[in-house]
């Protein structure tokens, strides 16, 4: 239980959890996925829907992974153990597998944050920001980043550092925030931005009306994947929080940071997508590369600012995958009790394999490995997670979850209900909705995208 007892101390302060846990919330999925997935799913029709998911459904699925943790204070596994019995259990294995997917190819995308910071202080990236990226996105120079992006994941890991995360997380928050301000501000004074706006914040009814399909389960995806919900993450977080924390404000604090960000991603990257005359939908995964490469190569100090930006982007995506890659080794170290160094390498080992082919297989410079594993991870198997534990949590056991959720707060009274009553109907009907309409998406890009390439 080696890794649990040092973590456990870390959470001993509310901001030692809440930083943690942004820390995990903030990561590509703000910066990177985000606008990646407002461009291919419509602009501001996808940005509405994803506000509603993170409101409806987002917020109260936080509740129900904290309640768990802090409940039965255990890994995620043994959490769901606990609480539902042995059955249970295999949904905690759904988790790690997920874990190991997702950390694969955030990992090789980690590597690009990686590259993009060296190619801010050489310059690398100023003749040319699109070809810099179609050069970069795959091949085995991604490999070797991606095997450094591990490297750093894992040392972090497996010296099970609380004061190396909270550290980073202390200073990364404020400074991406003032940075991005900054960005978005420069942004305003692009000439050519404005249709950026525009795509990013005037809804159109009608692609919502016949995009709906895709755009449903693009934006549940994203709000789980933004939240770090569905696997786990925030369980194992939250079983080392005091009784006295008030879940609700917490929660409340956490979305609104990670919202804020992502909301201020796209006030940076449309506009200077649109004033490059790029456009949205076309750069697909490289929008935020080619976008901010771009302009911090026309910008006087833009390079310093690079060094800045991409310097915490990289922060903020190792914060998140120590949360990703900490629910595995939890589990191992405390169900086998495996030497934490040692387990963190072989699992780390494992992810980076699993990852080789993202960062080598290319479709004519778009790396479509990545579409492969983030649709399957994001859209089917985090949502498949949340319900699975929503189902548990509020149709099993509520008078456990509400009594948890009343410890620091006092009386829950009414909202406690709306809360479950939110859960049991709405929110696990529409995520089954969003579910089936992801496994069409998914049989739809393998047999249209995926199988015919791989057939060449
Ligand atoms: N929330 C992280 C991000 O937005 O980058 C990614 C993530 C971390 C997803 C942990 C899932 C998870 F369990």
């Amino acid at each position: 239980m080696a890794g649990i007892d040092t973590i456990r101390e870390s959470w001993a302060t509310r901001a030692g959890f809440i930083l943690a846990a942004v820390g995990s919330a903030v990561g590509l999925g703000n910066i990177w996925r985000f606008p990646f997935q407002v461009g291919q799913e419509g602009g501001a029709a996808f940005l509405l829907m994803y506000l509603f998911f993170i409101l409806l459904i987002g917020l109260p699925a936080m509740l129900v992974e904290f309640t768990v943790g802090r409940r039965t204070n255990l890994n995620a596994v043994g959490a769901l153990r606990k609480i539902g019995g042995r059955t249970w259990q295999y949904v905690g294995g759904l988790f790690i597998m997920i874990g190991f997917i997702i950390l694969s190819y955030y990992s090789v995308i980690g590597g690009w944050v990686l590259r993009y910071f060296t190619g801010s202080l050489t310059g690398g990236y100023t003749a040319d920001s699109e070809a810099y990226f179609v050069e970069i996105a795959t091949g085995f120079d991604t490999l070797l980043f991606h095997a450094i992006f591990m490297a750093l994941t894992v040392g972090i890991v497996a010296l099970g550092i609380k004061q190396g995360i909270e550290l980073a997380v202390k200073l990364m928050v404020p400074s991406i925030i003032a940075i991005m301000v900054g960005l978005a501000i420069y942004a305003v004074t692009l000439p050519g931005g404005a249709e950026g706006y525009t795509y990013y914040l005037s809804p159109d009814f009608d692609v919502l009306a016949s995009e709906w399909r895709s755009i449903v389960p693009a934006a549940a995806g994203q709000a789980f994947f933004t939240l770090s919900l569905g696997m786990g993450v925030m369980i194992t977080y939250a079983s080392y929080l005091s009784k006295d924390r008030n879940l609700a404000e917490d929660s409340g604090v956490i979305i609104g940071f990670d919202t804020g960000i992502a909301i201020l991603t796209g006030l940076i990257v449309f506009p200077i997508l649109f004033a490059a005359g790029l456009g949205a939908a076309e750069p697909g995964p490289g929008a935020i590369f080619i976008a901010l490469a771009g302009a911090f190569s026309e910008i006087q100090y833009g390079l310093v600012l690079g060094v800045l930006f991409f310097g915490m982007f990289s922060i903020a995506a190792l914060s998140s995958a120590i949360s990703l890659l900490e629910v595995v080794v939890s589990y191992v170290v405390d169900e086998y009790g495996m030497n934490r160094p040692v387990a963190t390498s072989i699992i780390g080992g494992g992810i980076f394999l699993l990852g080789v082919p993202v960062a080598l297989v290319s479709d004519g410079g778009n790396p479509i490995v990545i579409d492969l594993y983030d649709i399957l991870a994001a859209e089917i198997l985090l949502v498949t997670g949340g319900i699975l534990v929503m189902v548990l949590v509020a149709w099993f056991h509520a008078d456990k979850a509400l009594d948890e959720l009343s410890k620091g707060i006092g009386s829950v009274g009414i909202l406690g209900s709306v809360w479950i009553w939110l859960v049991r109907v709405p929110v696990i009907l529409v995520l089954l909705i969003s579910l089936a309409l992801a496994f069409l998406g998914y049989y739809e890009f393998l047999s249209d995208e995926f199988i015919p390439f791989v057939r060449g």
